[in-house]
This record gives C-alpha cells, sequence and structure tokens, in this order.
C-alpha cells in the first residue's frame, strides 16, 4: 500500500492575544480551499468562548465538526492552562498531538491557532511554541503593525524553535489609528532578519465583511503567503 503523505503544519501564532489571528487563519483557509487544497484550520484549546472554533468551522466549509475543530474548550477568560484547571481539567501536550494527527489525517495542510502569543500557556508545561517544535511547523507569526512591533516581533522570532525560525513568516496585522510607525516597521524588521518574508493584512472596515469569501483586498494581499504555504 503507499504510503499516505504525511499534512504540513502551519502554526497561527503571535504577539498577543487579539492580534488578529483567527481572521488571518480563517482567510488562508478559505482561500486555499477555494484552490483546490485540502486544507483544514484547527484550534485545539479555547478559552472565555468558543468564537475562534465556530469561525474556523466555518472556514473549513463544515468539513469536520466543531468538536474536531475543537476538542478543549473552557468558559473562564483565563489562560487556557487556568481556565482548563478550573474546570478541574489538565491538557497534557501527548493528548494535544495524538488528537492533532488523528483529526489531521486526511488533510494535506493543517492550519492551527493556539491561543494567545507564543508564550502563553497553554496547557500542563507547553505553550504554542512546543505545538510548533513537536509538529515541525511553518511558524505565522501576526504582529500588530505600530509603534512597537518590532519589539515584539523580534521577541517572538527569537522565541520561537531555532529549526522553525528560518521557515517563519510575519504578518504584519493593519491597526487603526497606527500613526507613521506602520510604514517603516517591515523594513526595520528586515535589518535583523534579512530573510524573514512579511505580509502586511489591510484593515477591513464598512462593506468589507471578514467572512466574505472575496475580498479582493485582503485576497491580493495574501496571496503571496498562500502561495508559500501551498509549496
Ligand atoms: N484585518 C482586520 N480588519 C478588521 N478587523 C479585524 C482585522 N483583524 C482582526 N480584526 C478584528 O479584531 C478582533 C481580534 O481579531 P482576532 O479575533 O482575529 O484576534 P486573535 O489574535 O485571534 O485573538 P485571540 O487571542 O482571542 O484568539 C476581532 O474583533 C476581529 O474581527
Ligand atoms: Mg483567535
Amino acid at each position: 500500500m503507499p504510503m499516505r503523505r504525511q499534512p504540513r503544519y502551519v502554526v497561527i501564532t503571535g504577539s498577543d492575544t487579539g492580534v488578529g489571528k483567527t481572521v488571518l487563519t480563517a482567510w488562508l483557509t478559505r482561500r486555499l480551499r477555494a484552490e483546490g487544497v485540502n486544507a483544514v484550520a484547527l484550534k485545539p484549546i479555547c478559552s472565555g468562548g468558543r468564537a475562534d472554533a465556530r469561525a474556523l468551522h466555518r472556514a473549513n466549509g463544515r468539513t469536520l465538526d466543531l468538536d474536531e475543530v475543537n476538542p478543549w474548550h473552557f468558559p473562564a477568560a483565563l489562560a487556557p492552562v487556568l481556565a482548563a484547571q478550573q474546570a478541574g481539567r489538565r491538557i497534557q501536550l501527548n493528548q494535544v498531538m495524538t488528537w492533532m494527527h488523528t483529526v489531521s489525517r486526511a488533510h494535506e495542510l493543517v492550519l492551527v491557532e493556539g491561543a494567545g502569543g507564543l508564550l502563553s500557556p497553554l496547557g500542563e508545561g507547553f505553550d504554542t511554541r512546543e505545538l510548533v517544535r513537536e509538529l515541525n511547523a511553518i511558524p505565522v507569526v501576526v504582529v500588530p503593525n505600530r509603534l512597537g512591533a518590532v519589539n515584539q516581533a523580534r521577541l517572538v522570532i527569537e522565541a520561537l524553535p531555532d529549526r522553525a525560525r528560518s521557515k517563519a513568516q510575519v504578518v504584519f496585522a493593519a491597526v487603526r489609528g497606527a500613526g507613521p510607525a506602520a510604514r517603516w516597521n517591515p523594513e526595520l524588521l528586515q535589518a535583523h532578519f534579512p530573510k524573514l518574508p512579511h505580509t502586511l493584512l489591510p484593515w477591513v472596515t464598512g462593506g468589507e465583511k471578514l467572512e466574505a469569501e472575496e475580498t479582493p483586498r485582503i485576497s491580493t494581499a495574501l496571496a503571496g503567503l498562500v502561495q508559500t504555504l501551498r509549496e
């Protein structure tokens, strides 16, 4: 019997919570699927509601059940490790990996959204960095594009597992009222990591719906990143 190819993994992480990881993951997933890639997005652990998991479930075209997209979810709006403990649960990395490999089996490309930033505590003794390492994943680092972004991006990139750093992608997410720094951040970061590719995620307002199948501005902005993830 021919060996089934292992899925490729992309871990969407960032400098903080609320930086646009879900929006980006949903967009990438929709785009990749529209291009015929057998891609699926997962959110292993949610705390403080399951909105992210629901958004990714929709982006997947509901090919997986919500509980397959997100098996661990806890009501407390705390770091997942604490939210789980408050619910009397302890999440172990090996459990997450076993689930991840099972649910990923039939897919070519698996996009995994962490929770919070790269080093936010996810479970017992692990965070999103361990997911990147264990999955040998491409890390996509989302950073709000404003004054301070270069520091935040450097901190996250320095904290990536060594093997993952050379595969990393940075996404500078537009923020309202960002000021003049936004224009220079990509160039400033490049001075530190000359080979690190970056993408600018535009801010979407008004009639442009974040979940619309096609928002030409975002499709254009993400085209290069989508191409890289397909390769
Ligand atoms: N490019 C964008 N244009 C408009 N709104 C955006 C954009 N990116 C993110 N948002 C909004 O900002 C908020 C935070 O985005 P998002 O939920 O994607 O962040 P996150 O990093 O996934 O957060 P969490 O840490 O909770 O998972 C959401 O209300 C989202 O709709
Ligand atoms: Mg999110």
